[in-house]
């Protein structure tokens, strides 16, 4: 299944963005444990949004640019409302602890791959980046009580996140699913929608109901395949394939350029037919 070629890895590369942070601040720096919902005496007060937005877009040399891709990072607002005071805001992502190339690219040592793919879910008071970033969705689909929202955090958020260091969930890019149509998974991807659609999943399974009409829309990189097969780690020639195809992958996504000018190369080979 492994792709060859320059203009795979080119297209690949700048697949390697989905999800992706809009800055290279550190992993959840701003991040709190869980949102302190107030108390509401079992009246649903907090409204559970939906935001989306093209990816990178609050980097004004790219803005909007990802949206002509359909590639949109997701994440849910958690905005409480209390009568007579002004509304509170969280925001909720699941995303890589690394950042989504270290994520997808392994190091290689010694013609061994050391994988850092750990993805965890990182809480930030107020609305990440602004009302204004989430031009794509900005939708109330929920809402909760604050016990509710606390039980949430209690039964699913923390315990999932609190999983070690290489253990599950790991972040996982690519969707390899079957040339045929339809498509079945061979691989699943487990990206920033996953994040997400947990989250609703269980705020479903508490009582607080998803509008009928709503369906869960997020940015799936497609790798199509006829069949997969396991490599024979045991064979140095399959092995050795597998370590230089990493190789080559790095030295696509790594140049000797900024993360804006790799974009922007990486966007005009797409846009060029690549
Ligand atoms: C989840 O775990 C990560 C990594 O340990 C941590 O940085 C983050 O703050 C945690 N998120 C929550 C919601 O507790
Ligand atoms: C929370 O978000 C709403 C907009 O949805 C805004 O009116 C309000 O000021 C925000 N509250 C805080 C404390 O940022
Ligand atoms: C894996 O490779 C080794 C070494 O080349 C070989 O002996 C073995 O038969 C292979 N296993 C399979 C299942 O192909
Ligand atoms: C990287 O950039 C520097 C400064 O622009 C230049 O001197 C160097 O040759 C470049 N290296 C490669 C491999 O392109």
């Amino acid at each position: 299944m492994l792709y060859r070629g320059a203009m795979a890895r080119r297209a690949i590369a700048l697949a390697l963005l989905v999800c992706a942070g809009a800055d290279a601040a550190p992993w959840c720096s701003t991040g709190m444990s869980q949102p302190d919902f107030a108390e509401d005496s079992d009246q649903p007060s907090i409204d559970v949004i939906l935001v989306q937005a093209p990816l990178f877009s609050s980097d004004p040399k790219i803005g909007q640019k990802l949206r002509w891709f359909g590639m949109f990072h997701t994440a849910l607002v958690l905005s409480q409302q209390l009568p007579g005071v002004p509304p509170q805001n969280w925001t909720l992502e699941l995303a890589a602890v690394t950042n989504v190339i270290a994520s997808t690219l392994p190091r290689i040592v010694d013609e061994d791959l050391i994988w850092d793919n750990d993805a965890r879910y990182c809480v930030t008071p107020g609305i990440l980046w602004g009302r204004e970033h989430w031009t794509q969705s900005y939708e109330v689909v929920t809402r909760l009580t604050a016990r509710q929202g606390r039980k949430v955090f209690a039964d699913f958020v923390l315990p999932l996140n609190a999983s070690g260091h290489k253990r599950r969930p790991l972040y996982q890019l690519w969707r390899v699913a079957s040339r045929s149509d339809p498509k079945t998974d061979f691989i699943k991807d487990l990206t920033c929608g996953d994040g997400v659609s947990w989250f609703l999943k269980h705020a479903q399974l508490l009582g607080a109901p998803l509008p009928s009409d709503f369906t869960f829309k997020s940015t799936k990189v497609d790798i199509l395949a006829d069949r997969i097969k396991p490599v024979n780690r045991s064979s140095p020639d399959e092995w050795s394939q597998v370590v230089d195809y990493f190789r080559g992958m790095q030295q696509e996504v790594q140049p000797n350029q900024t993360f804006v000018e790799r974009l922007e190369t990486l966007w005009g080979r797409y846009r060029s037919g690549i």
